[in-house]
């Protein structure tokens, strides 16, 4: 029996913070830096719980994307992992779902940089690939991100969206996608 629980990082215990994060680390393979785990910090958490082992996890948290001149309040989904021996059996699309209602109720759009191995699956949910320049709005001017070209997906909500525009991301520490 799985239970998705929905909470904002100042609802989560610490423990329950340590869980997502070693979840991930499990998940990523040693690859998930701090700075990503902070990343996924401030928002809102989807948790999915197999009684009390914790088995699958997203975060949307809030960002700014400039496209066309406008500074557009994104929703931007973070730390989307689902335990190795728990995958095909719709935790992921579980964990989503409940993101996905946030996007679409609170954000003018959607983002995320996808791995590889997920891209079939976001693909599936709806969400569609950049085709133009990405950027990112850094401490020293606009620079392009070309190594994330490709790779980001948005799902569209409320403004008109040109894929083929340049798409330019917010400043962090960091990867900045
Ligand atoms: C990507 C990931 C989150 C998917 O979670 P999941 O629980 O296995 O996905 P679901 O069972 O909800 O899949 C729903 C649908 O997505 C698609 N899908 C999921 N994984 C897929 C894959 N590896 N290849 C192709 N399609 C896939 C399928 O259409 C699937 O439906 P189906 O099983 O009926 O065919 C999981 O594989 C994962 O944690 N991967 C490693 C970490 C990672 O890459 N995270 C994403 C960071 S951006």
């Amino acid at each position: 029996m799985i239970e998705v629980q929905t909470a904002h990082t100042a609802d989560l215990d610490p423990a329950i913070l340590r869980a997502a994060r070693t979840l991930l680390d499990d998940v990523f393979e040693g690859d998930m830096s701090d700075h990503d785990w902070e990343h996924s910090l401030g928002g809102v958490h989807a948790l999915a719980w197999e009684g009390d082992e914790l088995v699958a996890h997203a975060a949307v948290v809030q960002r700014r994307l400039m496209h066309r001149g406008r500074a557009l309040r994104a929703g931007y989904v973070e730390g989307v992992g689902v335990r190795a021996d728990r995958r095909r059996r719709g935790h992921g699309a579980a964990v989503m779902d409940v993101l996905e209602r946030v996007v679409r109720g609170a954000y003018d759009l959607g983002a995320l940089g996808a791995t590889d191995e997920a891209a079939a699956f976001y693909a599936a949910r709806g969400w569609e690939l950049w085709q133009g320049p990405t950027s990112a709005l850094t401490p020293t001017g606009t620079t392009r991100t070309e190594q994330e070209d490709g790779s980001i997906y948005v799902l569209p909500v409320a403004v008109p969206l040109d894929l083929s525009g340049e798409l330019t991301c917010d400043w962090r520490d960091g990867d900045v996608w």
